[in-house]
């Protein structure tokens, strides 16, 4: 689903990461650890092609990004992916359930009752009609969880998705991402600090500033 090869990334002189590779199979839950700042949510960018890379590649489905342009990169986003951004990027001026539906409006295919199964899953129930504004953290990152899953993308970029949360409502998300995962057969990459979300993974890896080392 998601093959990364000999990937480097700098901003200005200062390199981020050098030489990354990564495959990630169809159905997969990997978790991706590494320390503050090492570059894993500049490598989430440079998969979902909000930023491009220096060198290297990344292939989403067999699709090469570097091959598409900027319509193109959105396209397969919109269809392909789900993003759990780290600062959420929930959108302030729709409602809880419209940010949501957002991804299915997007496609062209509304469905309310999929949103109140997916505010229900995550914990929100009744909170739909709120606007963002009224929502704490750990609920706003709930929100967009939610939205990065509602349309069933094949592969799910969760960055540190957890990272608000108690732990109960922590496991009850990571649960989330986890039946979508072995429903839909979606790959899924989390970056957590959490090790009771990388004890959940399938496989855990680590990002230094050498590239992804397993284990
Ligand atoms: N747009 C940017 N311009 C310059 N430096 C950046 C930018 N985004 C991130 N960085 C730097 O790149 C490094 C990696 O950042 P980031 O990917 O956010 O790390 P992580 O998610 O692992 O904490 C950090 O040193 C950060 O300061
Ligand atoms: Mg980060």
């Amino acid at each position: 689903m998601l093959r990364i090869q000999h990937l480097s990334k700098s901003f200005g002189a200062t390199p981020v990461f050098h030489g990354v590779d990564l495959h990630l199979a169809r159905g997969e839950f990997v978790a991706l650890l590494g320390e503050s700042g090492v570059g894993k949510s500049t490598l989430l960018n440079c998969i979902a092609g909000l930023e491009s890379a220096d060198a290297g590649s990344v292939h989403i489905g067999g699709t090469d990004l570097s091959a598409l342009d900027d319509d193109g990169r959105a396209r397969l986003r919109r269809g392909t992916l789900g993003f759990v951004f780290q600062a959420f990027h929930v959108l302030p001026h729709l409602t809880v359930a419209e940010n949501i539906e957002l991804p299915l409006r997007l496609l062209g295919r509304p469905d309310a009752a999929r949103v109140d199964a997916l505010l229900h899953a995550v914990g929100l129930d009744g909170l739909g009609g709120r606007a963002p504004a009224q929502l704490s953290g750990g609920q706003l990152q709930r929100v967009a969880i939610a939205r990065a899953v509602v349309h069933s993308p094949p592969l799910i970029l969760a960055d540190e998705p957890t990272g608000n949360l108690d732990p109960a409502t922590a496991e009850r998300v990571l649960s989330v991402l986890l039946t979508q995962v072995r429903e839909t057969g979606a790959a899924c990459l989390l970056v957590t600090h959490s090790e009771a979300a990388a004890r959940r993974a399938d496989r855990v890896l680590r990002l230094g500033t050498a590239g992804i080392l397993a284990g």
